[in-house]
């Protein structure tokens, strides 16, 4: 029994601000997944928000790319916008950047991860979503968890996991894309993906010797960026990622490891400085220090007959408090160096930002040096 599941997700407007998304927008968003649920499109749906972003969980049997799926999505988000045109919130159909959909809605503005596998007798799928921050952001616990033994004990102690698995992993720079296996091409991979905002983690396979499908991704992470859509900034592109567990692959703990630590991410203010990411409750998922710090929210479910059973809020944990803490700690530090480098990024990132309007302001008052 094939599944898919589609999780695509866009700003349409935030409250005040960057900060978080408004009620009415997400109760739209219900209105029209449940008519598309009821018509049979959708087997089932679930509606959720991390910071300014209006998340659509959708299971179906349409497979990937289907034009039905990104036209439903696409519809969602243009009823919810003309919610937040109403009510004149900020930034509203912020990261719709196209009229009319024409058949898929990739390149327009939302971010996508979706998936299609066959639904193994214990199904469990966490879907991880952050804020005020970009794809390159889950190079760091996607390796971890997939590739790393000091993370994931199943990886030297479950013989389903000991041979490892295939990285698919995108230029998204030069459109281009390279698959490494692991172990055997574990430094290449970093090599790679250490430089995050120009190579991204997108897929995850089992190898041969598993005895999942070989063609169905045990992880996929959206990889949209707005700056090369709207070629000028409109945000962040803030990313989610869908990660199957256990049973052959990691087990859910495994998967929830990696952000034991505020690892450092690009985005936060204006999408133009470095800083920690946060692990918080679906409570706490709303942007307000310097519009942040960079958030992630953890949905956990068990996915029976494509129904979604949950979701399970998994960071809502005293387990994760500490990693909150450092985070706040670390926010402190780098805030104090205002806008010195490492705390903002460096130029050739700036210029994805609203930086380069400043700097031609300056051209003429630039004099040659001998
Ligand atoms: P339980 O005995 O609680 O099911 O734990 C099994 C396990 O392997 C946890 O990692
Ligand atoms: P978003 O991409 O979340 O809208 O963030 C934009 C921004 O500039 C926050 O300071
Ligand atoms: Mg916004
Ligand atoms: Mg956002
Ligand atoms: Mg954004």
């Amino acid at each position: 029994e094939k599944v898919s599941v589609s999780l695509i997700k866009a700003d349409v407007g935030g409250i005040p601000g960057h900060s978080t998304v408004h009620p009415k927008l997400k109760e739209k968003a219900s209105e029209c997944l449940a008519e598309a649920k009821e018509k049979g499109l959708l087997v089932d749906y679930r509606v959720l928000h991390v910071g300014d972003d209006l998340q659509l969980l959708m299971s179906h049997r349409k497979g990937i790319d289907s034009e039905e799926i990104h036209k439903l999505a696409w519809e969602t988000f243009e009823a919810a916008t003309k919610i937040a045109k109403e009510l004149k919130l900020h930034g509203a159909g912020q990261d719709l950047l196209s009229d009319a959909f024409s058949g898929n809605i990739k390149g327009m503005g939302p971010g996508i991860a979706e998936m299609e596998f066959t639904e193994r007798g214990s199904e469990t799928l966490v879907a991880f979503m952050m804020d005020k921050t970009e794809p390159g952001s889950f190079n760091f616990p996607i390796y971890k968890i997939f590739a790393d033994p000091f993370n994931t004990a199943g990886l030297i102690i479950d013989p389903l996991l000991i041979d490892g698995f295939i990285f698919e992993v995108w230029n998204i720079k030069e459109r281009k894309r390279i698959f490494l296996k692991c172990p055997e091409d574990l430094y290449l991979l970093l090599s790679l993906i250490g430089a995050k905002s120009k190579y991204v983690i997108k897929r995850v396979f089992p190898k041969d010797s598993s005895p999942l499908p070989k063609d169905e991704p045990a992880v996929v992470v959206s990889t949209e960026k707005l700056f090369f859509i709207a070629e000028k900034y409109v945000g962040k592109d803030d990313p989610v990622a869908l990660v199957r567990a256990q049973s052959g692959l990691p087990a859910l703990g495994e998967v929830l490891e990696p952000f034991s630590v505020p690892y450092l991410v690009s985005g936060w203010m204006r999408g133009s400085h470095n800083g920690p990411l946060m692990p918080v409750s679906f409570k706490d998922a709303q942007c307000t220090r310097f519009d942040g710090p960079p958030r992630v929210i953890a949905a956990g479910f068990q996915i029976s007959h494509g129904n979604f059973i949950g979701p399970i809020d998994l960071f809502d944990d005293p387990a994760f408090d500490l990693s909150r803490k450092k985070a706040l700690e670390l926010a402190d530090y780098l805030r104090v160096q205002g806008p010195f480098e490492p705390h903002r990024l460096p130029p050739e990132e700036m210029e994805y930002t609203t930086l380069p309007g400043v700097l031609k302001k300056l051209e003429t008052r630039f004099e040659e040096l001998e």
